[in-house]
């Protein structure tokens, strides 16, 4: 069975705030520094969420405007951040004016968009010459245990997470388009393992005791499979995929 409804999971984000804010990885410097070009000084965070993306961009020094549709991300968002200039809006109808920033950042989430709408949307705001940066931290499934981990979600929800790894095609005003893999770990106990796997959009939607089910099939891989059995810290590898394309 495929769960993957999309408008539903898109707005799933809502319910599962805190939970996200508190288990999903943020991105490496390494990500950080391809997505600010010298001279960027104005920056939006697009599909910001609960701000992951968002307070590194932030730690840089630049001006960053975030926007996110869903009441309960930009509630983390501007709790994490209250000096950030937070809006409601979507990748579709970008609340800012036309030519007003230097760089578009849009974390785990142009998957999300309707490509076409949000590809003129991008190239409206942006200046001449200006930088789309879109990120995507990937499990890296060439370790076995990640592997058996990404299969358990996987078979749960019917099939691996529809576009997640396609290749973004943001359109004609857009050129140089670049991939850069970033590999880095982000470290967690065997619990916030566990609640990670309660982190993606499908089994937020999930009827509750099909929910508790899952998790307890990823509790029991977590305590027994023989490369996590009694560790108190999980590095969890993951290989950042940046993308970068020039608006021309
Ligand atoms: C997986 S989260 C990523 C959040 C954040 N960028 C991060 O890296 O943690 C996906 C986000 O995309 C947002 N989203 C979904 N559809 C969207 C759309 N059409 N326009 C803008 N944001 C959208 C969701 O509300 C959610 O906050």
């Amino acid at each position: 069975m495929d769960r993957y409804d999309h408008a539903e999971q898109a707005a799933s984000f809502t319910h599962g705030a805190d939970e996200y804010a508190a288990v999903r990885p943020g991105y490496p410097d390494a990500a950080i520094d391809l997505l600010l070009p010298g001279g960027a000084h104005d920056v939006l965070d697009l599909a910001a969420g609960t701000g992951k993306l968002t307070e590194s961009l932030v730690a840089r020094g630049v001006r960053v405007v975030a926007v996110e549709p869903a009441d309960g991300m930009r509630a983390q968002l501007v709790a994490a951040l209250p000096d950030a200039e937070v809006h409601a809006g979507t990748a579709e109808a970008i609340p800012l004016p036309d030519a007003s920033v230097d760089v578009v950042t849009v974390a785990q989430a142009w998957h999300w968009f309707d490509e076409r709408a949000a590809s003129a949307e991008v190239a409206r705001v942006l200046r001449p010459g200006g930088l789309l940066g879109l990120v995507w931290n990937d499990r890296d499934d060439d370790v076995p245990w990640v592997a058996a981990y990404g299969a358990l979600l996987d078979e749960a929800a019917g099939g691996p997470p529809p576009a997640h790894g396609a290749h973004p095609t943001p359109g004609d005003a857009f050129t140089d388009v670049l991939r850069t893999d970033v590999r880095w770990e982000h470290v967690l106990t065997p619990d916030e393992l566990v609640r990670l796997a309660g982190t993606r959009s499908y089994a937020l939607v999930l009827p509750p005791d099909e929910r508790a089910a899952l998790l307890e099939r990823v509790r029991t891989l977590v305590t027994t499979h023989p490369d996590l059995a009694g560790l108190d810290r999980v590095p969890v590898p993951y290989v950042t995929r940046v993308y970068t394309a020039r608006r021309r």
